[in-house]
């Protein structure tokens, strides 16, 4: 049977979740961070799962109103401080992707203490997007790639890359239908879910749901059963 050794979730909706309730859109984005919470947890628990990535913060989602985008950085310095403890507790290792040069002196010294503090774990990787595009990934990747002469091979690539691990499956809340220039190279072979679920109703109930049906999937990777 299959196994969701890797699971990368857009995490969409936070905005329509607090504008139904009234909330102004930050809301939602900090209610989206206890279910960030809650869905590690489940996953570091849970047998079958190695890695989870999450994108958090997208090379495009600077162009958010300035309230928005200050908001979103003071919520990931918050809950990386207060997650620590909680990532050893549970032997998660934490490995951001992304360019994290973008971010202020202070977020980067929290996301570097994070990662050093966190690096003896070998249970779950959890991998937060961070200033995150599969396509400056890409770019980044080829760019420090030194190789004049020879071409570039499959494993010199994965090796420059900020992700070098296949997705296994790949959730999708809030409704649309779309990658959203994530993990493209890493996304080929993934099976996709989307789901309707806003991201700050989503559950650890509904992740198990989909992991099950998740299983029942052929996956043939191009070739034949
Ligand atoms: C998309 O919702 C979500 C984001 C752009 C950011 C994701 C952030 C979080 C889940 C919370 C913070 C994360 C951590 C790790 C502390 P949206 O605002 O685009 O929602 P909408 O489509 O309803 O407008």
């Amino acid at each position: 049977m299959n196994q969701a050794k890797h699971i990368a979730i857009i995490m969409d909706g936070n905005g329509r979740w607090a504008e139904m309730k009234g909330k102004k859109r930050v809301k939602g984005h900090e209610a989206g961070s206890e279910v960030v919470r809650e869905i590690t947890e489940f996953c570091a628990a849970h047998n079958d799962i190695e890695r989870l990535t999450l994108y958090a913060f997208s090379t495009e989602n600077w162009k958010r109103p300035r309230l928005e985008v200050e908001y979103l950085m003071k919520l990931l310095e918050k809950y990386l401080k207060n997650e620590l403890e909680t990532y050893i507790k549970n032997n998660i290792r934490f490995e951001p992707i992304g360019d994290l040069r973008a971010f202020s002196k202070s977020l980067q010294k929290t996301i570097n203490e994070v990662q050093q503090k966190t690096a003896h774990c070998d249970g779950l990787v959890q991998s937060l997007a961070l200033n995150y595009g599969a396509k400056d990934e890409l770019l980044r990747a080829i760019n420090n790639i030194k190789c004049s002469e020879n071409d570039i091979t499959e494993e010199m690539l994965l090796n420059a890359l900020d992700c070098s691990h296949d997705v296994d499956l790949l959730i999708r809340t809030g409704g649309d239908h779309r990658i959203s220039n994530f993990l493209l190279w890493q996304l080929a072979y993934a099976e996709l879910f989307f789901c309707d679920t806003l991201w700050p109703d989503f559950s650890s109930k509904e992740l198990e749901k989909i992991i099950k049906e998740f299983k029942k999937i052929e996956r043939r990777f191009g070739g034949l059963k």
